[in-house]
């Protein structure tokens, strides 16, 4: 039985599940395949991952905080997943097996799912400024400096913004003018616990307008008070759910071969 599951600490409230196995279902894959929640901490990271192939499982979701250490203990890796420095997404078999146990693949559909998120794809004259210099954020800028966006890097702590910008192929900027920018993503924590982004980004309620577009990583129940207040002034909107959607479809098209039923994915993480 091809099983299939994501692999994070804690990774209760993972909507994956759900949402993989709707698109399963709808593929007409499931029972055969089925995804899974499995709970690992640092410690049993590379073991459960090492037992789950050996047990027939096609392959994983990782997240946090186990991205960097399943790019490590992957044979080998996408050009996106090395230059991010993380994998989300391993794939167990493909090809021979490496001694006693399968060869793992490593990809990062993080970059990938942002991109298919957008509206449209950045062209070349456009401008992005990304918020937050951490793990999300570095799939983020490569992502955008890949599609040939000019890249901005802002972050709390600029020293941060400075390295992401320097390896990745960005600039850092410590006062960033918000109306600049076509494309706008926030990769940082701001607004996960309520608090109040505009006291902590350097962004104003009034700086939207119509023609950009606004990327909040963060999810929950109800948009986001950064979204709300950019739609509210006509700006694009796309929130971290979407990318948890595109990211899947991307992983599932990976494992399986099949074109992923983005619809049923959608309905499915949003509950
Ligand atoms: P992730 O892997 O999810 O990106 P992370 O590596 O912990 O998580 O990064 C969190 C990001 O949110 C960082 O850019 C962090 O800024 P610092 O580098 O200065 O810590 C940002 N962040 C978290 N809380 C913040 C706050 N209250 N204001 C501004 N930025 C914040």
């Amino acid at each position: 039985m091809p099983g299939l599951a994501v692999i994070g600490y804690p990774v209760g409230h993972s909507r994956s599940p759900a949402m993989q196995n709707a698109a399963l279902e709808e593929l007409g894959l499931a029972p055969e395949w089925g995804y899974e929640a499995v709970e690992a901490g640092p410690e049993e990271f590379e073991d459960a991952v090492r037992a789950l192939a050996a047990n027939g499982y096609a392959g994983l979701n990782v997240t946090v905080p186990h991205k960097e250490a399943a790019l490590a203990l992957a044979d080998e890796a996408s050009e996106a997943a090395r230059a991010i420095g993380a994998a989300n997404t391993l794939s167990f078999g493909a090809g021979e097996s490496t001694g006693a146990r399968l060869r793992v693949a490593a990809e990062n559909t993080d970059a990938g799912g942002l991109l298919a998120a957008l509206p449209a794809a950045p062209g070349p004259e456009a401008r992005a400024l990304v918020l937050g210099a951490g793990g999300a954020a570095r799939a983020v800028v490569w992502a955008l400096v890949e599609s040939g966006a000019g890249v901005h890097v802002w972050n709390r702590t600029p020293s941060r913004a400075a390295a992401i910008a320097t390896e990745l192929g960005a600039n850092a900027v410590a006062a960033p003018g918000q109306g600049e920018y076509e494309l706008i993503v926030n990769t940082t924590a701001v607004g996960l616990r309520g608090e109040n982004p505009f006291d902590h980004l350097p962004l104003a309620r009034e700086g939207f307008g119509p023609s950009q577009v606004v990327v909040d990583m963060v999810y929950g129940e109800r948009p986001s008070e950064l979204l709300a207040t950019a739609e509210g002034a006509g700006a694009q909107t796309v929130d971290g759910l979407e990318i948890l959607v595109q990211q899947g479809a991307l992983s599932l098209e990976i494992w399986t071969g099949r074109e992923p039923p983005i619809d049923v994915m959608r309905a499915a993480a949003r509950g």
